[in-house]
C-alpha cells in the first residue's frame, strides 16, 4: 500500500513539474530576456512554480485523469457484474468508480473553465484561433465546435464558448494581431522588463 501511495504521489509531482515547464513556455513568468547574451534567463523559480497557467493545467489534468480512471474501473466492474461474476468485489468498486467520475467531472468542468479564461487573458491569439474568431465580439457567444477556412480569413461553421464571465469583448484574430503590434514596448527582444514576473502581460 505504501508503494502505491509513493508511486502516485511521485507521478503527481512529476506531472506538476512537466506542466510547470510547459506552462512557462506559454506564459513565461519569472524571467528576463538578456539581449546581450541573446537568451532568456530565469530570475524567480518560485514564480515558475506558482504560475497561474501551471496551476490551471495541473488541476485540470489531474481531475481529467480521475475521470478517465473512474470510467475505466466502472466499465470493467460493469462487465463483470452483467455476467454475475465476483459481485462482492465489483459492486463496491463500481460504486466508488461512479462517485469518483461524478466528483472529478465537476472538477474538470470548473478547472477547464479556469483554463479558458486564463488563455483568453494570457494568450488571446490562441483563443481567437481555437474559436476561429475573425471578428472581435462583445459578448462572445457560447461555442462548442468551430471550423475556420484554411487561409484564416473567415469561419466556415460554428456552434459558439463563454470564455469570460463578463459581457466583455473577446478579440478576433486580426484585432489581436493589431493590438500586439501596436502595443508599446511589447517586443521582448528589445525590452527586458516585459518578461519579468511583475511586468509580463497578464500577471503571474
Ligand atoms: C467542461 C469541460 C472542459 C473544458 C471547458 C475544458 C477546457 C480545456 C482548456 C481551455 C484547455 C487548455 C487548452 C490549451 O491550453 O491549449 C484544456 C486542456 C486539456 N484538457 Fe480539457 N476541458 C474540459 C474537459 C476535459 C475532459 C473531460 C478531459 C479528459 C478527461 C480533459 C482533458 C484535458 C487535457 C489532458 C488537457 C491538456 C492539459 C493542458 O494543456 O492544460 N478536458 N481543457
Amino acid at each position: 500500500m505504501a508503494c502505491i501511495w509513493l508511486a502516485s504521489i511521485g507521478t503527481a509531482l512529476s506531472a506538476y513539474f512537466i506542466l510547470a515547464a510547459n506552462a512557462w513556455m506559454q506564459h513565461p513568468v519569472g524571467s528576463v530576456v538578456n539581449t546581450t547574451a541573446g537568451r532568456a534567463e530565469l530570475r524567480d523559480f518560485g514564480a515558475v512554480l506558482t504560475n497561474s497557467t501551471a496551476i490551471g493545467a495541473f488541476t485540470h489534468t489531474i481531475t481529467a485523469a480521475f475521470v478517465t480512471a473512474g470510467v475505466f474501473v466502472a466499465a470493467i466492474s460493469a462487465w463483470h457484474l452483467t455476467r454475475g461474476q465476483h459481485s462482492e468485489v465489483f459492486r463496491p468498486s463500481i460504486r466508488l468508480a461512479l462517485v469518483t467520475v461524478f466528483i472529478a467531472s465537476v472538477g474538470v468542468a470548473v478547472t477547464g473553465d479556469l483554463q479558458a479564461r486564463l488563455m483568453t487573458q494570457q494568450q488571446p491569439m490562441k483563443m481567437a484561433a481555437a474559436e476561429a474568431l475573425y471578428d472581435t465580439v462583445a459578448p462572445a457567444s457560447f461555442s462548442l465546435f468551430t471550423i475556420g477556412s484554411l487561409n484564416g480569413s473567415k469561419e466556415v461553421w460554428r456552434t459558439a464558448l463563454i470564455v469570460t464571465h463578463h459581457p466583455e469583448q473577446v478579440h478576433g484574430l486580426p484585432q489581436v494581431r493589431l493590438t500586439r503590434s501596436n502595443r508599446p514596448h511589447f517586443d521582448p527582444a528589445t525590452d527586458e522588463s516585459q518578461l519579468t514576473t511583475s511586468h509580463y502581460p497578464g500577471g503571474s
